[in-house]
């Protein structure tokens, strides 16, 4: 079972995606600094100066969606894909009715109803989402000015066929912008196939390393930058990581 697919991490991403800073942690000895990740992956990633007037923006492993909404800001058409059809189903109906209740877990089986809601400022019309698989991604899906791959690589099979497909999806002077804490594990990556975090010929390797190695043909790495995120798993048990950032841009 694709643990994507889940009614526990659909709660666990609406909350992690829409949840107000008092949802998600209601004490003020937390982790702050790593709440709204999904906001900033925009917010502190994107060079949004740099910009067309009609720009595109891809969201490829958006889950329930908010980067893809927060790309519509600043973009005229964005696209949001995920290989979860359950995590589609959420984003779509979130951008046509703006809201979507959804019950967020707090101790066994005791939980909360919340509202999930796109910010009402954002043009929801901008945004449509769609079930895909990012090592294959449909040939007629043209060229954008950003593409965000927020926390994607380290699920991916084969992340080496997402990041040589990179190439051809980011226009000339485009911006790309890989997230991920590097959890490389087995269960979604085989070892041969990870980007970095192994030893070969005796060299540590490190994620980094191995994106530039995949990346620098096509695309110069402009700057990183670490973003902490916050996943409640329940009331009193969360996930606290480190992403770093990589931002690129398209020779
Ligand atoms: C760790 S979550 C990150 C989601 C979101 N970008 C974020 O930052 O919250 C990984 C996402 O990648 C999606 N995913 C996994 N394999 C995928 C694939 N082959 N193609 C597209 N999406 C995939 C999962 O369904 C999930 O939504």
């Amino acid at each position: 079972m694709n643990p994507y697919e889940t009614n526990r991490l659909v709660g666990e991403y609406l909350l992690f995606h829409y949840g107000a800073p008092e949802e998600v942690l209601p004490w003020d000895f937390g982790p702050s600094a790593a709440l709204d990740y999904p906001v900033r992956c925009v917010s502190e990633c994107v060079d949004v100066a740099s910009l067309p007037s009609q720009a595109r923006a891809l969201d490829v492993g958006c889950a329930v969606g908010r980067a893809t909404f927060e790309l519509a800001r600043h973009c005229a058409e964005v696209i949001g894909i995920d290989y979860s059809r359950r995590f589609v189903e959420v984003a779509a109906a979130l951008a046509s009715d703006g809201v979507l209740p959804y019950d967020r877990t707090d101790e066994g089986v005791l939980s909360t109803r919340l509202l999930a809601s796109v910010p009402a400022e954002i043009p929801r019309r901008r945004v449509r989402f769609e079930h895909g698989d990012a090592q294959e991604l449909r040939a007629d899906l043209g060229s954008f000015d950003v593409v965000l791959a927020a926390n994607l690589v380290d699920r991916l099979a084969e992340p080496a066929r997402f990041l040589a497909r990179s190439a051809g999806l980011v226009k000339g002077g485009g911006q790309l912008i890989i997230t991920s804490p590097y959890t490389w594990l087995p269960e979604f990556t085989a070892p041969e196939r990870w980007v970095g975090g192994f030893v070969a010929d005796g060299v540590p390797r490190t994620t980094l390393e191995g994106l530039t190695t995949a990346l620098s043909e096509h695309f110069t790495l402009v700057r990183t930058k670490d973003l902490p995120f916050l996943i409640r798993e329940h009331s009193r048990k969360y996930q606290w990581s480190v992403a770093q950032a990589s931002i690129w841009r398209r020779n």
